[in-house]
């Protein structure tokens, strides 16, 4: 069976990425995938410190609630990401997850291992949400390092859903076309 995860970036609890998430890992389990969804918040991630530790086996030499989260990612298929906008990038939460994704850098490019057995690629969208109504460059922080994240970890960035002009927890309730758009991401995620 396939496997989808779905990273949840945001502190808030029932908030609008957190609705969104919901809706695509449904929409990724409608269509026959084995999904788990990863709450950042709840767990114990600190910060890459740069100590170039994995670049002997690949491997981070912290021990944290990270080690899981590594052996999510080689095993999935398809990975969603979800974040609110903070300051015009990722959440702090998400960016931490993503940054100790270095120790994939080094495999990758120091010791030449593949990320997951036989090259196997994964696919992945991102889901962002921010309280302004669109403007330029709101989301390309975001995109940008999402794009970096997925390309260091074998994953095909196959789109977006970038979602304006949701300020309030749960202000997304009201928008029925965004829901419809995460479910239906969700299900086509893994589509040929
Ligand atoms: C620390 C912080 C920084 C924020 N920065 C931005 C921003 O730069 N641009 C923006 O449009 N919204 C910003 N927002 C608003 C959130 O992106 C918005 O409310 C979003 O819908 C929250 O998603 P959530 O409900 O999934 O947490 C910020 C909110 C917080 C708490």
């Amino acid at each position: 069976m396939k496997k989808v995860i779905g990273i949840f970036g945001s502190p808030r609890a029932h908030g609008n990425s957190d609705i969104l998430l919901n809706h695509a890992i449904q929409g990724a389990a409608s269509s026959g995938a084995d999904t788990e969804k990863i709450i950042i918040r709840d767990l114990h991630i600190a910060p890459c410190n740069s100590c170039s530790g994995c670049f002997e086996k690949g491997n981070c030499v912290i021990n944290d609630d990270m080690e899981k989260i590594y052996s999510q990612l080689v095993a999935a298929d398809g990975i969603i990401v979800a974040s609110p906008i903070y300051f015009m990038g990722l959440s702090a939460q998400l960016k931490t997850l993503i940054d100790r994704c270095q120790a994939f850098w080094a495999r990758k490019y120091i010791l030449h291992s593949p990320i997951r057995e036989s090259g196997r690629i994964a696919r992945g969208f991102l889901i962002a949400t921010a309280a302004r109504n669109g403007g330029e460059d709101l989301f390309t922080g975001a995109v940008k390092t999402i794009r970096s994240f997925f390309h260091v970890l074998d994953t095909r960035y196959t789109g977006e859903l970038l979602c304006s002009g949701l300020e309030e927890k749960g202000a997304v309730n009201k928008r029925r076309e965004l829901l419809q758009q995460a479910f239906d991401r969700g299900k086509r995620l893994l589509d040929v």
